[in-house]
């Protein structure tokens, strides 16, 4: 298959069937005495076996050679590339912001370009998430990676990944998701030659759609407009590596061959991406400005029910129509953490420093809100209709406090001045009204 033939199946966890070469999949069965064309047929369990059946997820895999075929794992580490629990420095309970990761100098790939910025939880527990910037300038060819800790949430801010997995090849950009399943290999190739962007690596259970509640059937992010690739395979024989991250750390193993060889696949456990700007907004029509827990794209549950291991939020163009009420987000002090980041344009709640590719961090209970020169603007201004055009903001918000990593906490990208944007917030009190 050609980088530039790619196809998507539309639908969210839906059950899929898709074979690069007509005749793989057998009919059926799962795990016939012999595979068509002398595949292998492997099983890949994203869940337990016996989970409920809404939520069972696995998938069938027929293959040139099984998963099995490779070198012994050993230890490689990486430099950023980290797992909670993140001990290194005393988690602040201060806001913290950061400018955008600069992009590389030297030769750098996907993996080698990812930067723990902090996490909670425990991968080898499976709850909580790991949070991480990536910056990367070099294509993976000669190896290839997968995660055991967690699924991956991808959002692109700057360049294109063309993301080439065992189960078919995803592109995605700015203002597009994708998500990698724990166990799906994977490669990056870089179609502009440089990306940017950051990542949610979520142990716990699997990112799914929310519930929509008295919001009834539709809106938010309707499952059509989730993309699922077909079957695509390599066969290619060479000196590779296989790496992958378990129990927080890098491993590596010699492999001969591309993993990425699967010929077809039937199941629903499986890559997808999903484009931000095809969100379906709810959001006040009267007064007030509501919880941002309405602009929820995907959400992974925890064992509590209605505090999610982590949601995936995002703030996208939308008219603010909203009468006698401030219409920036308030200020506010939460039991969930949140880490914001900017894809494009300029958030509503910050004049300036938070700028497309930087962070920001506010944990649990940490004071935060609008900065002095928003809060005098949108309490003075007009309130006519307004489109809040040209926007793409993001959160990942959190049941755990977020560990913020020594990388976080020393980088050159900190703003240390961040305070500063609230200390003009002043006395306005007058008892006499
Ligand atoms: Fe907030």
């Amino acid at each position: 298959m050609a980088d530039q033939e790619l196809h998507y199946m539309s639908g969210f966890g839906n059950e899929c069937a898709t074979e690069a070469l007509p005749g793989t999949l057998p009919q059926g069965q799962n795990s016939p005495q012999k595979v068509n064309f002398g595949l292998y047929a492997e099983q890949l369990s994203g869940t337990a076996f016996t989970m409920p059946r809404g939520a069972n997820k696995r998938s069938w895999l027929y293959r040139i050679r099984p998963s099995v075929v490779h070198k012994p794992f050993e230890f490689l580490g990486h430099p950023t590339f980290l797992s909670t629990p993140f001990n290194d420095v005393p988690p602040t309970p201060s806001q913290l912001r950061w400018s955008p990761q600069p992009l590389p100098e030297t030769p750098t790939d996907f993996i080698d370009g990812i930067i723990s910025m902090g996490g909670n939880g425990d991968a080898a527990s499976h709850s909580g998430v790991g949070i991480h910037v990536y910056a990367a300038n070099k294509d993976m060819t000669d190896r290839f990676f997968y995660n055991s800790d967690g699924e991956m949430l991808i959002v692109p801010q700057l360049g294109r990944l063309l993301i080439k997995t065992e189960m078919g090849f995803i592109e995605v950009g700015a203002q597009e998701i994708c998500v990698i399943p724990r166990g799906v290999k994977f490669r990056v190739e870089l179609p502009g030659g440089e990306a940017r962007g950051y990542i949610c690596e979520n142990y716990g259970a699997q990112f799914k759609l929310p519930d929509l509640g008295p919001i009834g059937a539709n809106g938010l992010a309707n499952p059509r407009d989730f993309l699922t690739p077909v079957a695509a395979y390599e066969e290619r024989e060479g000196d590779f590596r296989l790496l992958t991250k378990f129990q927080g750390n890098l491993w590596q193993a010699e492999i001969g061959h591309s993993p990425l060889d699967v010929v077809g696949w039937h199941g629903n456990y499986a890559p997808y991406k999903y484009d931000l700007t095809t969100f379906n907004c709810i959001n006040s029509v009267t007064f007030d400005h509501p919880d941002p827990s309405i602009y929820t794209v995907l959400t992974a549950p925890s064992d509590t029910p209605g505090t999610a291991n982590c949601d995936f939020v995002i703030f996208p163009p939308r008219w603010m129509v909203m009468e006698h009420t401030f219409r920036p987000p308030w200020f506010h002090r939460n039991f969930m953490s949140e880490f914001m980041g900017l894809v494009t344009g300029q958030y509503d709640a910050k004049a300036e420093g938070f700028v497309p590719g930087g962070a920001s961090l506010h944990n649990c209970m940490a004071g935060h809100g609008p900065d002095a020169a928003t809060f005098e603007k949108a309490s003075n201004e007009e309130l006519k209709p307004v489109y809040q055009g040209k926007t793409m903001a993001f959160m990942f918000e959190t049941r755990f406090a977020v560990r913020p990593t020594k990388h976080a906490i020393d980088s050159a990208e900190r703003q240390h001045d961040y305070y500063t944007c609230w200390q003009d917030l002043k006395n306005n009190f007058n008892q006499n009204g």
